[in-house]
């Protein structure tokens, strides 16, 4: 059964600050395991599971970048950039919820919508937000 491609990780989108890509890697291979296993089973139960699964994952490591954030003065420094970061990860967080309370309330969602829009969204972010904030944190480290 075909479906969205899974997400290949690649140095594209590795930030070059360690911890960061580490749970890039596992929230990579969360979404890439809930991809797989989707084909075969996309019920109630399941969609909780991921949604569990991925949402309490994502939310340590939004902590972990936004702990970086105040560690090296991000906010100070890059005050839009900050500001915009924290809106993404805090949507993020609440369209996975809206997702699962939907699913509750008896309205469906596709599989290649979801898969679509969770990928989407990681490398989007990655790719535009966490770079941005990775440069940052490379210049501080590296001129530290
Ligand atoms: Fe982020």
């Amino acid at each position: 059964m075909s479906g969205p491609a899974p997400i290949e990780w690649n140095d594209s989108i590795a930030t070059g600050v360690t911890e960061i890509d580490e749970q890039h890697r596992i929230l990579v291979n969360t979404l890439n395991d809930a991809n797989a296993r989707m084909a075969d089973d996309i019920g109630l139960e399941f969609v909780e599971q991921i949604t569990q699964d991925l949402l309490s994952y994502a939310l340590y490591h939004f902590e972990t970048e936004e702990e970086l954030m105040q560690k090296y003065g991000y906010g100070d420094a890059s005050g839009a950039d900050a500001e915009q970061h924290l809106q993404q990860h805090r949507s993020f967080s609440g369209k996975v919820v809206a997702v699962r309370d939907n699913l509750r309330a008896g309205i469906p969602i596709k599989r290649a919508d979801l898969i679509g829009f969770l990928n989407g969204w990681l490398i989007n972010h990655i790719l535009n937000t966490d770079m941005k904030l990775a440069a940052f944190i490379k210049a501080k480290r590296g001129g530290g």
